[in-house]
């Protein structure tokens, strides 16, 4: 699958990837005497070429915050099985019924979707354990707060509050703030932890933690805003999965009630307004963080 990135950025972005993947490859190891066929979807789905936003946005946040990078590996790791999981239960036929994610076939369509299932209930469970694993723990109050912080982003009153609001309002016509408050939920709340878990780890103070609390809340909504773009105006190769997903099951979304170009403007927006909440929060290193920034709404897959 084809990713747009900012040049000065691909050099940094690859070594952050193949940090987390092979962090993830030997985290799958450690469960290796779980029944085959499971590990292998779920392996199949977390190394399907997803562009690991949410685990480079810990090491990032991590790192501007003046954290180790390494220190935040399991993190990164747990938030990337986390949000694979998420993918495998969307495209579920009882969900948004696609058969395409990151250029192959859906988790259910290449394994069935009992697999699937188990497969991203395995996924989930295991983002937990590692994290929680006493070898990566390093402060264990550091910890129990990092697991926290996923779990109520994750849970029932983040990502699944979104994901339950998404089913119900299928089909009808959102008021603008609705829809808002829906994507905030189910692809921002992750987005947002994300950055918060790099600050936590790197320890850097309150100051920090809000202004990066705040860049996350606008790149969480800018990241969902430009899905929905891309639903309509990308191209199903360089997105590895389907165009129309969304007109197609009657979903509310953002170009249907502010049409593409105010769309973008709004994308753009909450980009220049994270960047702005960057500034006040006394962080070491922010271009990284600005860069991706950039590259949430200037990305075709
Ligand atoms: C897709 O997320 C699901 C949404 C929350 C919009 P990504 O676009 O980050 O998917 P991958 O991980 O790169 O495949
Ligand atoms: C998915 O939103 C959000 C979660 C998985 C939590 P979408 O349904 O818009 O994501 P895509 O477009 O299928 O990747
Ligand atoms: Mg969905
Ligand atoms: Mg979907
Ligand atoms: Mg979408």
């Amino acid at each position: 699958m084809a990713h747009t990135q900012l040049p000065h950025m691909e050099a940094q972005l690859a070594t952050l990837r193949a940090m987390v993947e092979e962090r993830l490859r030997a985290s799958l190891e450690r469960g290796a005497d779980c029944p085959g066929r499971l590990r292998d979807a779920m392996a199949y789905s977390l190394f399907g070429g997803g562009k690991q936003l949410r685990s480079l946005l810990v090491l990032m946040a991590c790192e501007a915050c003046g954290g180790d990078v390494e220190a935040a590996l399991p993190a990164a790791c747990a938030i990337e099985m986390v949000h694979t999981y998420s993918l495998i239960h969307d495209d579920l036929p009882a969900m948004d019924d696609d058969s395409l994610r990151r250029g192959r076939d859906a988790c259910h369509i290449k394994f069935g979707e009992d697999i699937a299932i188990l497969a991203g209930d395995g996924l989930l469970t295991e983002a937990f354990a590692l994290i929680a694993s006493k070898q990566d723990s390093g402060d264990a109050n550091n910890t129990i707060i990092i697991i926290r912080e996923l779990a109520e982003a994750a849970g029932v009153k983040g990502m699944i509050a979104g994901q339950i609001e998404d089913i119900y309002s299928t089909g009808k016509k959102l008021k603008l703030e609705d829809l808002k408050e829906m994507h905030i939920l189910k692809t921002g709340r992750l987005i947002i932890a994300a950055a918060r878990l790099g600050v936590l780890i790197s320890g850097a103070g309150t100051a920090a933690l809000e202004a990066i609390t705040g860049y996350a809340y606008n790149i969480g909504l800018a990241f969902q805003v430009t899905d929905d773009i891309l639903d309509v105006v990308g191209d199903t190769g360089e997105m590895g999965k389907n165009q129309g997903s969304d007109a197609k099951l009657n979903k509310p979304t953002f170009p249907e009630i502010l049409g593409i170009d105010k769309s973008r403007d709004y994308a753009r927006e909450l980009v220049e307004r994270a960047k702005g909440a960057l500034v006040n929060g006394d962080i070491a290193k922010t271009e990284s963080l600005r860069n991706l920034a950039d590259f949430i709404i200037t990305r075709r897959g």
